[in-house]
């Protein structure tokens, strides 16, 4: 992959140090930051992919960026200004809900599944399931590539700063997640299968370009919780949550994807996670969150946070996606009002 085309001052900023056209000024960037106005930060792309691609260093990089970069102190300095606005905006998005589990009574594990089943975000799989055109599921893939390329490449991270049951259990959910020993089981693969099925581009960074700034944001987050360990606990909430909002949804997704007549190949990824991430939630929820919390009692409000935090970013990106075909008149009716 190459380092993307930027979208802003900012990603032009962090380009220009990359490719070595000029050294980043710190100062006069974290201006421009601080002047990015806090109700647009989630959605805007030129911060998004600033971040996206700082992030990216300690991931895969680009070919035409040095590997040296990674821990470059001026880059580190940059991806630290604007990761201060994306927690910041986090915490504030997600105070509510995460007081309420604190407030609420019984274990941890218990308030977690809670959270989930209280959301009331758009239904974005049941659309798919009975509405979308195959256009629209396409676009859906294509939106998703960001993640599922890198399918549990963050969350990796996090194994060496866990210990005792939570990290066998993550270990063991990451090696499904990795293929159980068989590279085409990558889910990361699966899903590059599923693209190019449904005739799409399935190279790493594949439609970089091309997405919202919310859905690097739900990415960013991620790397956010993951490459920090103060944040762990926020880290394996957010992914406890994401294991628990996955099961029904991708059984809803690939009935949509043969509805509208894909491929088999490109409803294979998602046959594979109704049955394991109805496993995954369980070992995310009662045993890496609830132990880690068990253990240390200080991360439970993180644990939180990362839960509300996925809850959040999912639910405003599958928003837009949905508002984007409604204005564009291709879908009919209400669809936020889709039974799930
Ligand atoms: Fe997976
Ligand atoms: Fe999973």
């Amino acid at each position: 992959m190459r380092c993307p085309h930027p979208r802003g001052p900012l990603s032009t900023m962090v380009r220009g140090s990359l490719l070595r056209h000029a050294e980043l000024d710190l100062d006069a960037f974290t201006r421009r930051a601080d002047a990015v106005p806090r109700a647009h930060v989630l959605r805007d792309g030129d911060v998004q992919l600033a971040l996206w691609t700082l992030y990216e260093l300690h991931f895969r990089g680009f070919e035409d960026v040095s590997a040296d970069l990674e821990w470059d102190p001026l880059l580190l300095g940059a991806r630290g200004v604007l990761e201060c606005l994306l927690e910041r905006d986090l915490r504030r998005r997600t105070v509510e809900r995460v007081q309420g589990a604190l407030d609420a009574d019984g274990p941890v594990a218990e308030r977690i599944f809670d959270m989930v089943a209280a959301d009331d975000g758009p239904r974005l799989a049941a659309y798919l399931h009975r509405e979308a055109t195959a256009a629209q599921v396409v676009e859906f893939l294509r939106e998703r590539t960001v993640f599922h390329l890198k399918e549990s490449d963050p969350q990796s991270l996090v194994l060496a700063r866990l210990e005792g049951r939570a990290k066998t259990a993550l270990a063991e959910l990451l090696y499904d997640e990795f293929g159980g020993g068989r590279p085409e089981r990558l889910h990361a693969s699966m899903f590059a299968d599923s693209l190019v099925g449904a005739g799409l581009e399935s190279s790493y960074g594949a439609y970089l370009d091309e997405v919202s700034g919310t859905t690097l944001a739900v990415n960013n987050a991620m790397s956010l919780f993951a490459l920090h360990r103060r944040l762990r606990g926020a880290a394996m909430g957010h992914f406890a949550a994401f294991e628990a909002t996955s099961s029904v949804p991708s059984r809803k997704i690939a009935a949509g994807i043969r509805r509208v007549g894909l491929p088999e190949v490109v409803a294979a990824y998602f046959d594979e996670h109704v049955e394991a991430d109805a496993v995954h939630e369980q070992l995310a929820v009662r045993t890496i969150c609830a132990t880690m919390v068990e253990e240390a009692p200080g991360l439970e409000a993180d644990v939180f946070l990362g839960v509300a935090t996925c809850l959040l970013l999912d639910g405003l990106a599958g928003g837009e996606l949905l508002e984007r075909w409604r204005a564009s008149g291709s879908s009919d009716g209400p669809v936020e009002q889709v039974a799930s």
